[in-house]
């Protein structure tokens, strides 16, 4: 699959994204419509596209399954009935490669999905600090992501009520898992949605 093809997919998937800017994403399992989902998937594209360059890995590779792990999220909400992520794995099984697959499946914690590679550790570390990263651009008087650095995404974790969707500890575990240290992550991922910025409207 090639990225035209992948946008194709998450086009016919996913509704466009609708115009009331800065909703959160809800969490991958209650099911909720997400205005931006479009936009998480893009940020979260880009953060894999980022370390697949640092881990030396194919990036536009790792840029799919960015783009394509939530694909099914708002379609098929019901993860206790096959929903998300089994639905968009079924579909995409004779287009992506096993660890592809497996990353995708793995990025959400109920399927019990081992996550072995750094693909599916990566997926699962960049996922929600995305979303926690967005939040913190927005509640910036500028509303941008160069406004965000890591101590304020930092600030805001201990925050319960902000952002509340957001899994803090899966961040935390995920950095861990990855062999990244939180701080160096953070930025990372803030790097990663600075290249795409216009894209996301931050
Ligand atoms: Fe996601």
């Amino acid at each position: 699959m090639n990225k035209q093809e992948a946008l194709n997919i998450l086009n016919e998937w996913v509704n466009p994204v609708r115009s009331r800017e800065g909703s959160q994403r809800d969490s991958d399992s209650n099911g909720v419509k997400s205005p931006n989902l479009k936009k998480h998937m893009m940020a979260v594209a880009a953060a894999m596209e980022f370390y697949a360059r640092k881990f030396g890995q194919d990036e536009n590779r790792w840029w799919i399954v960015g783009l394509l792990h939530d694909v099914d999220y708002e379609k098929y909400p019901d993860y206790k009935n096959g929903g998300h992520p089994y639905k968009a794995v079924e579909f995409l099984s004779d287009k992506l490669d096993e660890e592809s697959l497996n990353a995708i499946l793995g990025h959400a914690t109920y399927t019990n999905t081992p996550r072995e590679t750094k693909m599916a550790k990566t997926l699962f570390a960049v996922d929600e600090l995305t979303g926690m990263i967005t939040a913190v651009a927005l509640v910036k008087p500028e509303k941008k992501l160069s406004a965000v650095d890591v101590n304020s995404v930092k600030k805001r974790f201990k925050e319960k009520k902000f952002a509340a969707g957001v899994n803090r500890e899966e961040i935390i575990q995920g950095a861990q898992d990855l062999g990244v240290p939180l701080d160096e992550h953070i930025q990372n991922v803030i790097d990663a949605m600075i290249n795409i910025s216009s894209e996301l409207g931050l």
